[in-house]
C-alpha cells in the first residue's frame, strides 16, 4: 500500500492533521495502536483556545463544540479566602475561551473521519517508522496477524508521550527537558451543577484545586495530592470535603456534591523533546512535549503544531514549496516553550510545593497579591490563557 502522510496515533493531533490533509486532497492514513473506544474513554481537559476552536471549524468538524460548547469570559483565582476576576475578555481586548471536553473534540473528529472514508486502522500493532532520513520512508504495522507495510512520503508522529516515533529516533539525534512535579491531580467528574458560571483556580494552605466544567450539568473538579497518592483511599465524600476546605466560605457552601462518575489521579510534568523533525518524520502533539494542565494548554499546543505542520504539507503539496517543512520544527519549538513557560509558572504559582519553605510561600503570595494590583501582570496571564497568536 502506498499514501502521501502516515499519520501514527488517532488523538487529537492525528485526527485533527488527518481531517485537514483529506480536505486539502492529501492522502493519508492513521494508525492507531488502541480500539476506538479506548481512545474515546480518556478523559482530558476542556478549555479550547479560540485558534483551535477555528481549526476545528476549518476541520469542517466544528458544529457540534460551537453549539454545546461554552464561551467563557474569564476565570477566578481564589486565594487568602476571596475570589479574584481574571477579565480575560477586557484583558485581551475581546478573546474568550471555550469550553469544551476534549472527548467530545476526539468524537467529533472520528465522526468526520469516518464521514471522509479516510482509512483508520485501529488497534495496529507494533507500529515502526522506517527509513524516515532517506527518500522513500515506510511503516509497518500487525493486524489480525499479518505483517502490512505503508510506503509514503512523509511520516506524522502523533502518537503521544508514550508513541514509538520519538522512540525510534537515536538518541544522538535528540534532546530532551523535563521538570516533573511532586505532586499530581486527582480529578472527578459528577453530574452536579457546576458551583460558578466559570473555572475557579483556588491556591490554599491545603494545596491546589481546580472547579471546572463540561456542561451547566456536569461539573469537573480537582485537587492536587501527593505524587504517589492512591486513589482507592480517596471516597467522593472526602473528596467532597477536601476540595470545599480548599475553596473560599461562601462558594464552598454553594457546591452541590453527588456521586462521581470518573475518579484518577494524574501525574504532572513538563517536558519538551527537539528537534520536532528527523528527516521525514514529523512529531506534533504530546509526542514532542508536555506541560502540565494548569491552564489547559496540551491539546491547544497539539493544535498549534498541526497548524504549522498542516499549512508545511500544504504549501508542498499544493504550491510545490519545502520551506514550510523546513522551518516546522523551529516555528512550533518557539510557540511550545511560550507555553511550557506559562504552564509552569501557573504549576508554580497555585501549588503547594513540599520543599517550598516560608520564605517560597511568601513570595509565591506576593506574586498573587501582584497580579490583582497590576494591569501589566494580569494581562501575561490572561493573553497567555487565551492562546498567543499562532
Ligand atoms: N502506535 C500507534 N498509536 C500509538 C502508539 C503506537 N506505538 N503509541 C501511542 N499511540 C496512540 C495512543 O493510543 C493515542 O491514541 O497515539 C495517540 C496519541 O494521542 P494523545 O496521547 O491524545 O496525544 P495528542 O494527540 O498529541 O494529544 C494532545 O490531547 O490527549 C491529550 O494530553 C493530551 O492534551 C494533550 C493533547
Ligand atoms: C478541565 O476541565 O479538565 C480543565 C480545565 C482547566 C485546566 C485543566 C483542566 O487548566
Amino acid at each position: 500500500m502506498r499514501t502521501q502522510v502516515v499519520i501514527i496515533g488517532s488523538g487529537p493531533a492525528g485526527l485533527l492533521l488527518g481531517q485537514l490533509l483529506t480536505n486539502a486532497g492529501i492522502d493519508n492514513v492513521i494508525l492507531e495502536r488502541s480500539s476506538k473506544t479506548h481512545v474515546l474513554s480518556r478523559i482530558r481537559a476542556g478549555v479550547l483556545e479560540e485558534g483551535t476552536a477555528q481549526m476545528l471549524d476549518e476541520a469542517g468538524v466544528g458544529a457540534r463544540m460551537r453549539q454545546e460548547g461554552l464561551p467563557h469570559d474569564g476565570f477566578d483565582l481564589a486565594f487568602d479566602h476571596r475570589r479574584h476576576r481574571v477579565d480575560l475578555r477586557g484583558l485581551t481586548g475581546g478573546k474568550r475561551v471555550l469550553v469544551y471536553g476534549q472527548t467530545e473534540v476526539t468524537h467529533d473528529l472520528m465522526d468526520g473521519r469516518e464521514a471522509s472514508g479516510a482509512i483508520s486502522v485501529y488497534e495496529a500493532r507494533d507500529v515502526q517508522p522506517h527509513d524516515f532520513n532517506a527518500a522513500n520512508p515506510s511503516v509497518t504495522y500487525e493486524k489480525d496477524g499479518q505483517t502490512h507495510r505503508i510506503d509514503c512520503d512523509f511520516i506524522a508522529g502523533c502518537d503521544g508521550f508514550h508513541g514509538v516515533s520519538r522512540q525510534a529516533v537515536p538518541n544522538n539525534a535528540i534532546e530532551t527537558f523535563e521538570r516533573t512535579y511532586p505532586f499530581g491531580w486527582l480529578g472527578i467528574i459528577a453530574d452536579v451543577p457546576p458551583v460558578g458560571s466559570e473555572l475557579i483556580y483556588a491556591n490554599h494552605p491545603r494545596g491546589f484545586a481546580l472547579c471546572s466544567m463540561r456542561s451547566t450539568t456536569r461539573s469537573r473538579y480537582y485537587v492536587q495530592v501527593a505524587a504517589d497518592e492512591n486513589v482507592e483511599k480517596w471516597s467522593d465524600e472526602r473528596f467532597w470535603d477536601e476540595i470545599r476546605l480548599r475553596l473560599p466560605r461562601q462558594t464552598a457552601e454553594a457546591m452541590t456534591t453527588g456521586p462521581s462518575i470518573e475518579k484518577s489521579i494524574a501525574p504532572l510534568r513538563s517536558f519538551v523533546a527537539e528537534p520536532m523533525r528527523f528527516g521525514r518524520l514529523f512529531l506534533a502533539g504530546d509526542a514532542a512535549h508536555i506541560v502540565p494542565p494548569t491552564g489547559a494548554k496540551g491539546l491547544n499546543l497539539a493544535a498549534s503544531d498541526v497548524r504549522y505542520l498542516f499549512d508545511a504539507f500544504r504549501e508542498y503539496y499544493l504550491e510545490n514549496e519545502s520551506s514550510g517543512l523546513d522551518a516546522y520544527s523551529a516555528k512550533a519549538l518557539a510557540r511550545v516553550w511560550k507555553a511550557e513557560r506559562f504552564s509552569w509558572w501557573m504549576t508554580s504559582t497555585m501549588h503547594r510545593f513540599p520543599d517550598q519553605g516560608a520564605f517560597g510561600q511568601k513570595i509565591q503570595h506576593a506574586e498573587l497579591d501582584y497580579l490583582f494590583q497590576s494591569r501589566a501582570a494580569l494581562t501575561m496571564l490572561a493573553e497567555n490563557y487565551v492562546g498567543l497568536p499562532l
